[in-house]
């Protein structure tokens, strides 16, 4: 039988300078959809896959996010008081139990492997779950939960990935494909933002991983890549060349780049419409709005 995966890790290092100046004193990862900052989405999915280990890489300035773990006991009281029972529940789903979370400081921003690197002492000899938290993706099956089970089948590297238009590879890691098998693609090679004119396909890397631990030991190599960063791509592209599986895994769901302004506001659209206490207010409005902006065309 394999082993379960229990262990994800989530690189929340980065400085989120596509926000400023939101984020010159708020992590990124703080940044809300609806009422949920982003990085419960993170936890709530992964949470749904059987991840029971937290590895949360961080950096300076950071700390809001620590303490949006914790519990808070003063809050909780207060809303019990009133009578808050539903605020109360909210509330109670971001907790997460003493121990289940670990802290790693990645020093300096040395690239997306380098972050994970940084998580090898806790991760160990195990295979591993990454998650990006700027990568939102609406799904009825959580993204993470379909990928657990490909790779029940498959054992290996699993990787998210998406049809992206051709003229935007440059944005993303990018798979050469031996073999289409619909859902699931075996990989022959793995190439980090590549021109378009130089991509293997169009096929994507989205920002979730299950992983070997060997994925791990080559990124003890601290190779330096695309944009001299070391690169996660790079040290799952090993693997292939070490003769052991990769797989993408085209996920069913709807991903939005949280990372950019515009896949933001269209992740709090979708999210804000998504919700039955708020859905039809929203629509209304929505409806107005562009109404208003096809009349004054
Ligand atoms: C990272 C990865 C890239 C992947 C992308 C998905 O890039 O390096 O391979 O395709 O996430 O969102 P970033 O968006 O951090 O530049």
């Amino acid at each position: 039988m394999k082993r379960q995966v229990t262990k994800a890790v989530f690189p929340v290092a980065g400085l989120g300078t596509r926000f400023l100046p939101a984020t010159k004193s708020i992590p990124k990862e703080i940044l809300t959809l609806v009422d949920r900052p982003l990085i419960q989405y993170a936890i709530d999915e992964a949470r749904a896959a059987g991840i029971k280990e937290f590895i949360f890489v961080t950096s300076r300035g950071k700390s809001a996010l620590e303490d949006y773990f914790d519990d808070a006991p003063e809050l909780e009281t207060s809303l019990r008081k009133k009578g808050k029972t539903e605020l109360l529940e909210a509330l109670k789903a971001t907790n997460m139990d003493s121990g289940a979370i670990a802290y790693v400081r990645q020093n300096r921003p040395m690239g997306l492997g380098h972050a994970v690197w940084c998580a090898r002492k806790l991760v160990g000899d195990e295979s591993f779950a990454v998650i990006l938290t700027d990568d939102v993706i609406a799904a009825e099956k959580p993204c993470l939960q379909q990928m657990m089970e490909a790779h029940e089948e498959t054992g290996g590297n699993v990787v998210a990935a998406m049809e992206v238009p051709h003229d935007k590879t440059s944005s993303y890691g990018v798979l050469d494909i031996s073999e289409d098998m619909g859902a699931l693609v075996r990989v022959k090679g793995m190439v980090e933002k590549p021109k378009a004119e130089e991509a293997p396909s169009n096929l994507a890397v989205i920002g979730r991983y299950i992983l070997t631990p060997k994925v791990m030991q080559n990124l003890n190599k601290k190779k330096e890549g695309a944009g001299g960063e070391i690169q996660l791509t790079d040290a799952i592209a090993e693997e292939i060349e070490a003769g052991n599986p990769v797989y993408g895994f085209r996920f069913r769901g709807q991903r939005y780049d949280c990372g950019s302004k515009a896949g933001f506001l269209q992740a709090t659209v979708a999210f804000g419409l998504a919700r039955p206490d708020l859905r039809d207010e929203f629509a209304d409005f929505l409806g107005d709005v562009m109404a208003m902006r096809t009349a004054a065309q």
